[in-house]
């Protein structure tokens, strides 16, 4: 309670979140914080425990928001607010039916998630960490012909799953490289963004026999759910590079293991995998061809504080029961 007697909103933050979104909270004196101050994700029952009452709920992507968690923090649960773009963590059902409002990230990480984007699927085509590995550990003998060879971007067909905000950042960065020619699948036909790239609309099929890169950057959702498949990729053309900074649900894993091992694609560069952590032990860490990294597409310090700032005043948006400055329409 304040001094002016109303009830004080409760939020709950699941995790220690960086500096900016923290100040953000604590300046707004809107609400009592509880925060799960670690590192680490909070376990689920502490969780579940822990949303009994509030009015917010801050989550990231780790934590799965479903009729469970909503059920547990009750009636009183106006807004969840995830430090994300993507949402595929969140039942959208169960928080319609319970008509509770729901903030994300976009925008704010496209530009870091571009970046690295490019950047693996360079360490994929180029070879990179196997090459690096080499020189360090003695393989560096002398300088050959045919040695360390991989593909380059010259002259290619790039082709994007997804052509959203980060793929068209994606084919922003990849023009400059001599690119010949972008394709691009999409759920629904993208006319003018298509065009500023410019990039042609093909069947998934088509992107998969034409293209020497593909690049995934959609949401992972029921219609992309393993869509990366066995069919996509024993009809790429085996001197291709396959990338996803997406979602890893959106690749069937042990296909793509199955495409590198028998040599159906050339290389592959994972920064998402299902599940994450992926285990030390799984056969994609056994693959010279194939970069996995951990999630770390949108990780600079600005891009993670300006995601963090964000998701804070989408909830606090929500709470005062205004318009967030990006909310995902229920
Ligand atoms: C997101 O925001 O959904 C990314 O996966 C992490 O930045």
């Amino acid at each position: 309670t304040n001094t002016t007697g109303k009830q004080v909103p409760r939020i709950y933050v699941t995790r220690q979140i960086p500096p900016d979104g923290m100040k953000i909270l604590h300046q707004s004196r809107l609400c009592h914080i509880e925060q799960w101050d670690s590192e680490d994700p909070v376990p689920r029952s502490e969780l579940l425990k822990k949303v009994a009452g509030i009015q917010g709920l801050y989550c990231l992507l780790t934590e799965k928001i479903d009729a469970e968690v909503l059920d547990a923090a009750g009636p009183s649960l106006k807004v969840v607010s995830t430090m994300s773009v993507g949402y595929d963590h969140i039942s959208l059902q169960e928080l319609k039916k319970r008509g509770i409002r729901l903030g994300y990230t976009p925008d704010v990480l496209t530009e870091a998630v571009a970046e690295l984007t490019v950047a693996l699927l360079l360490a994929a085509s180029r070879r990179l960490l196997e090459a690096a590995e080499k020189a360090k550990t003695g393989g560096w003998g002398t300088w050959k012909p045919l040695w360390m060879c991989g593909h380059g971007l010259t002259d290619s067909t790039v082709g994007i799953l997804g052509l959203g905000r980060i793929g068209v950042a994606v084919a922003t960065r990849l023009k400059p490289f001599g690119v010949k020619r972008f394709l691009y699948t999409d759920m629904s036909a993208r006319p003018e963004v298509a065009t500023s790239i410019p990039a042609d609309s093909v069947t998934v099929d088509e992107l998969a026999r034409l293209s020497d890169f593909i690049v995934v950057c959609c949401a992972l959702t029921p219609e992309t759910q393993g869509i990366c498949n066995k069919s996509l990729f024993s009809q790429m053309k085996d001197t291709a590079i396959f990338v996803n900074t997406s979602r890893g649900g959106v690749v069937n894993q042990d296909d793509l293991y199955q495409a590198l091992v028998n040599g159906q694609i050339a290389a592959a560069g994972l920064d998402v995998t299902e599940p994450e952590p992926l285990p030390t032990d799984h056969p994609l860490f056994k693959l010279k061809n194939c970069v996995v990294l951990p999630h770390i597409a949108s990780a600079t310090v600005s891009t993670r504080n300006a995601m963090a700032a964000l998701a804070a005043n989408n909830l606090l948006a929500g709470l005062r029961g205004e318009a967030m400055e990006k909310e995902v329409p229920l």
